[in-house]
């Protein structure tokens, strides 16, 4: 896979996607959303992959948000357009990967930035980094998923408070809202997420792709959560994990799974 705006790589079945647009504080513009696709999905078909790592390059910014510079100038349809492609090619489809996807925080996520760690199945985050979600001191609102996703994790009143405002918080306070998981030095940050995604790939991928499903459907108004988790319960009982997974147990011994 050949990009201009990203960087991957795979080690231990751990993939680490790097958004590489430093001098732009690693900004989304249209070729990177794509670009992000394409990897994403690669990723995802990657049997070898097991977990992925998204963070920034640099040590400053995770990302500042969507391109700016490149919707200025946009109609009311252009807009609505540049909202729902983005949510369904990036955001959407992160939160929809059968494979985990890890948020390594590393400085800013504002706008689309966090939106982005926020579509991830979790973040991690550096002791410098600040988030915010300032849609509404450019005149507009978040429009990849994050009215939706930060009421989800942190609750309406914080999430009503951090979009009215347009401020950031920093890592301290996202941690003591359940924004993200942990905090660290910039320089044990990538480690961490490493060792939290060895521990997951020890795991039944295929069991971590239903629970990521089960998840989802609760937080859709389409699915119901419950009725969701009952049939894919059911499906992993016909799954050669399943089987692993028990058998190693009953057999006192560790579980390897394909
Ligand atoms: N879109 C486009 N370009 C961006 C950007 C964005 N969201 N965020 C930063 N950049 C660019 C800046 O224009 C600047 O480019 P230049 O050197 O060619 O002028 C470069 O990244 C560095 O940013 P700068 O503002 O000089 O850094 P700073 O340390 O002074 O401030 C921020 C950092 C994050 C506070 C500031 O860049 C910012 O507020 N960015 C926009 C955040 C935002 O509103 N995001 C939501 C978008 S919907």
């Amino acid at each position: 896979m050949s990009f201009d705006n990203i960087l991957v790589k795979e080690k231990n079945n751990i993939a680490t996607v790097t958004i590489n647009r430093p001098t732009k504080l690693n900004a989304l513009n249209k070729a990177t959303i794509q670009e992000l696709h394409r990897a994403f999905k690669a990723l995802n078909k990657d049997k070898r992959v097991k977990v992925i790592i998204v963070t920034g390059s640099g040590e400053k910014a995770f990302v500042a948000g969507a391109d700016i510079a490149e919707f200025s100038d946009f109609s009311v349809n252009e807009g609505e357009k540049l909202a729902a492609k983005g949510q369904k090619k990036l955001f959407d489809y992160v939160e929809q990967l059968n494979t985990p996807v890890i948020a390594a925080v590393n400085g800013f996520a504002l706008g689309g930035g966090l939106e982005l760690a926020m579509a991830s199945h979790f973040r991690v985050a550096s002791d410098n980094a600040k988030m915010g979600l300032p849609e509404v001191s450019l005149g507009v609102i978040p429009g990849y998923g994050g009215t939706q996703r930060l009421p989800q994790l942190v609750g309406k009143g914080i999430a009503n408070e951090m979009i009215m405002t347009a401020g950031m918080i920093d890592a301290t306070k996202a941690l003591s809202i359940g924004l993200v998981n942990y905090v660290v030095p910039q320089e044990e940050l990538l480690p961490l997420c490493e060792k939290l995604a060895g521990k997951i790939s020890n795991n039944s991928s295929v069991a971590i792709s239903y629970a990521i499903k089960a998840i989802n459907a609760g937080f859709s108004s389409d699915t119901d959560g419950f009725k969701e988790e009952i049939k894919a319960f059911g499906n992993c009982f016909g799954t050669s994990d399943f089987e692993e997974g028990t058998t190693a147990f009953l057999e006192k011994r560790k579980a390897k799974f394909e």
